[in-house]
């Protein structure tokens, strides 16, 4: 209990310095992984549902339709390692489909939520060995020394949430689950497409207003959590196509000149003026390889939507 309520104050601690050094930036900014609160995480589940959100649904379907591929392309006694422990239906379709899998490693910073995740894969697969280890996937770790070498590894990582990390990070995870896998090793990881903008923009700016919420509860946390007084319907969501960074990024418009006390501190937002909140790039697949070539991985095989709006990559 304890370290739990540790936990959360040095979680606190951490959000505060984030804020508080992204919002003094000439270009504000505030890092995504701060959207996933409880109310976040709530708001995110309904966007995965939402008609124009096309990602999640399009995914899912690709790894129903080519399970048993991906299961062959992973082997027999696969060690699954899944880098974030969110992806619930997607790691439960391969987890399903794998022959034999030996053990399932989820990958997670948030320890409550790698629990939760673990325990469902339990109660759905009581067969297969867990072995949950917390860490920030984005940063350096090393898997527990007693993993089986043999058989193959397999690192997963659904979700596109390679879209959502500047290139050289990009490059520099995937070349950690090279390291993490071995040569021998495989890789099944999700890619979000380049597409026409008619089709992209809505899915991060959705007619319901779902993301619009998701987005804006971020400053509603700072008010709840660092005692803020921002007037949340002061700034408005933006979903703004950036074709050098072939990314959509996301952004919460102040509406108007104005200024936010956090903590002792004011902060001043001319009208127009920005915080960035999130990138996600769409990549094409000659873009994807290369990168992964980079990382020391060759293209073995590409799944896709018959809209060929979303891969999934085998990787060898
Ligand atoms: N990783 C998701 C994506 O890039 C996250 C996301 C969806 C998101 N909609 C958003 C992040 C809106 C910020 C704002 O698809």
């Amino acid at each position: 209990m304890l370290e739990r309520v540790d936990f959360r104050e040095a979680q606190r601690e951490s959000f505060r310095a984030d804020v508080i050094a992204g919002l003094a930036a000439p270009r504000k900014t505030l890092p995504s992984r701060w959207l996933y609160d409880d109310r976040g995480s709530e708001l995110f589940e309904r966007i995965t549902q939402l008609p124009e959100y096309y990602p999640t649904r399009t995914e899912t379907g690709i790894l129903r339709d080519h399970a048993a591929a991906m299961a062959a392309f992973a082997g027999s006694r696969a060690v699954l390692i899944e880098y974030g422990a969110g992806a619930g239906v997607k790691t439960e379709i391969l987890l399903g489909a794998l022959e034999n899998p030996a053990l399932y490693v989820p990958v997670d910073i948030a320890g409550d939520f790698l629990v939760t995740a673990a325990e469902r894969i339990e109660n759905r697969f009581p067969y297969i060995e867990i072995r949950p280890v917390v860490a920030d996937f984005t940063d350096d770790f090393d898997l527990p020394a007693d993993l089986p070498k043999l058989p193959p590894r397999v690192a997963f990582f659904p979700g596109s949430t390679i879209g959502n990390l500047a290139p050289p990070d990009a490059v520099d995870l995937l070349a950690r689950m090279r390291a993490h896998v071995g040569r021998e090793g495989r890789a099944i990881v999700g890619v979000d497409l380049r597409k026409p903008l008619a089709r992209l923009l809505p899915a991060y700016d959705d007619a319901a207003g779902v993301t619009a919420a998701f987005n804006l509860n971020l400053l509603a946390r700072v008010n709840r959590e660092l005692g803020g007084d921002f007037e949340v319907s002061r700034f408005a969501h933006e979903a703004r196509w950036n074709e050098a960074k072939s990314a959509v990024e996301m952004h919460l418009v102040s509406l108007a000149d104005q200024s936010v006390a956090i903590g002792g501190r004011r902060i001043a937002f001319a009208k127009g003026e920005t915080i960035h909140t999130e990138d996600s790039r769409k990549y094409d697949l000659g873009e994807f390889g290369r990168m992964a070539g980079a990382a020391g991985w060759r293209v073995a095989e590409t799944w896709r939507d018959a809209e060929n709006l979303f891969a999934v990559v085998g990787l060898a």
